[in-house]
């Protein structure tokens, strides 16, 4: 998979980011413009070294340098500090568990997201998002962001747990969830560890959150254990996971930390893309118009279900479209495992990669006109020469995203259901910018249902 030059014959082009000041590095134009800054980075070079501190990561900007480092897990590892800070939180499940445990937990996880599983799932997606249209009254002003993140942490907690543990769950869930994640980003960011060690109200309802959430999952997992059966639900598939290779099962450890990664994982990420989908459509008339003329047409008034998705075209590419311009997961990491060698570059064991999908969804040479919302641009004879390494809001190789299903088919039926009820009108005079934390999300975002 190494290659000596680019696919055009080129050299490889390695660059240092400029504008690195001393001690600090590039921390700077990370904090305070991080968007603008990776996405400027291409004109530098293929790989890019830049710094946030004494220590330098290198981000890949050409496609095929980012696919070299997701196919190939077993050298560019998970690890690094963020991952350090994000054990303490997450255990040690999909997100944190390095290359030659990850194959394991892989094998015991996916059958839990099989499209026999996804279309049970989707009941409740079905039912959350059709109870969604009906609770937003004409007129009051919503929080988007808030909204979206209370329907997909209820239809995240309801897909793991079926039983009446979730009403309980879901409560305890919104409240914690939103803590942790701000807790945890505030972690991955501080160079210096110090943060969380001091004793400020923020670091106690972090703490607090987190052993709430800690002993709920360890109640429900208690309470399957004890019923057993198959409820049709995430953690019963968990439960009953056998590895084909060992016939090994997850122990009540490794469950919880899938339970918990998974929520970690797949509540904000969604409910972001979601909220940008809101604020997109908002300001682009033409783009809603035709999103309505199909719901229309597909459903004719009635509530969305699995078996329209297939027919929900326009709505998908709506999403597909969102998610390149706004990725929730803008920028992850990998750590080389042993010595090697990206676009010539060697780089020594150790060696922190910054994977951005948010620079190759922008990058005009990969997408024309990148700041344009375009849906249309995923009809497929328009999209048939969209490289697949060059689109990969979820990812890629083996740690690829396994809630990419789970979370394509409830945003298309969240997005068909309130749309077929509602437009969105945003609120005159409010500028919206992107906060490119733990995702990429939209912030407070007022908008107003308006019937349709
Ligand atoms: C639009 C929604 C979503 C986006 C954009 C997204 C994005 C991603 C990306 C980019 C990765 C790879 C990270 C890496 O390589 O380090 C990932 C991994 C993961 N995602 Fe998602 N995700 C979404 C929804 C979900 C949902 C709904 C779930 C679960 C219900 C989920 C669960 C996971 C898990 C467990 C992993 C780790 C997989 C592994 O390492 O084997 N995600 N996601």
């Amino acid at each position: 998979m190494r290659t000596a030059s680019r696919t055009d014959g080129r050299p490889w082009r390695v660059a240092a980011a400029p504008g690195g000041l001393p001690l600090i590095g590039h921390a700077l134009q990370m904090g305070r413009r991080p968007l603008e800054f990776v996405a400027s980075l291409p004109a530098h070079g293929d790989l890019v070294e830049l710094k946030m501190g004494p220590k330098p990561a290198y981000l890949p900007c050409h496609p095929d340098l980012v696919q070299q480092v997701l196919v190939n897990a077993r050298v560019y590892d998970t690890g690094g500090p963020v991952k350090e800070k994000a054990r303490p939180i997450l255990g040690n499940g999909l997100i944190t568990s390095d290359w030659s445990d990850h194959r394991r937990q892989r094998r015991l996880v996916q059958p839990a997201f099989h499209t026999s599983r996804i279309a049970t799932y989707a009941t409740v997606m079905e039912e959350e998002c059709a109870a969604e249209a009906q609770n937003w009254g004409a007129g009051k002003a919503i929080d988007v962001g808030n909204t979206m993140l209370a329907l997909t942490a209820r239809v995240t907690a309801r897909a793991l747990f079926s039983t009446d543990i979730a009403t309980g769950a879901i409560a305890e869930i919104q409240r914690s969830l939103p803590v942790i994640v701000h807790g945890a980003y505030r972690r991955a960011i501080d160079p210096t560890g110090l943060f969380q060690k001091l004793p400020i109200e923020a670091n106690r309802s972090f703490d607090r959150a987190l052993t709430r959430l800690h002993r709920l999952i360890d109640r429900i997992v208690e309470d399957y254990r004890r019923t057993g059966g198959d409820k049709g639900d995430l953690l019963s598939a968990l439960l009953s996971a056998e590895d084909p290779e060992t016939g090994g099962k997850l122990g009540d450890q490794e469950i919880h930390d899938q339970v918990m990664t998974l929520l970690m994982a797949g509540i904000e990420t969604t409910a972001s893309a979601l909220t940008w989908a809101w604020h997109l459509l908002g300001r682009n008339p033409r783009v809603e118009e035709k999103l309505h003329a199909e719901v229309d047409e597909v459903l004719g008034g009635r509530a969305p279900g699995y078996a329209d998705i297939p027919k929900l075209d326009y709505t998908r590419r709506v999403f597909t479209e969102t998610l390149r311009l706004y990725p929730p997961a803008w920028l992850y990491t990998r750590t080389t495992a042993e010595p090697t060698e990206l676009a010539g570059r060697r780089l020594p064991t150790g060696s922190d990669i910054l994977i951005s999908p948010y620079v190759l969804h922008h990058n005009p040479e990969l997408f024309p006109d990148p700041e344009e919302f375009d849906p249309d641009r995923w009809l497929p004879e328009r999209s048939k020469d969209t490289a697949r390494g060059h689109y990969m809001p979820f990812g890629g190789g083996s740690r690829k995203c396994i809630g990419d299903v789970f979370g394509m088919t409830e945003s298309t039926l969240a997005l068909a259901a309130l749309a077929s009820r509602w437009r969105l009108r945003p609120v005159p005079g409010r500028t919206v910018r992107p906060q490119a934390h733990m995702s990429l999300s939209a912030g407070p975002l007022p908008m107003v249902p308006r019937p349709r």
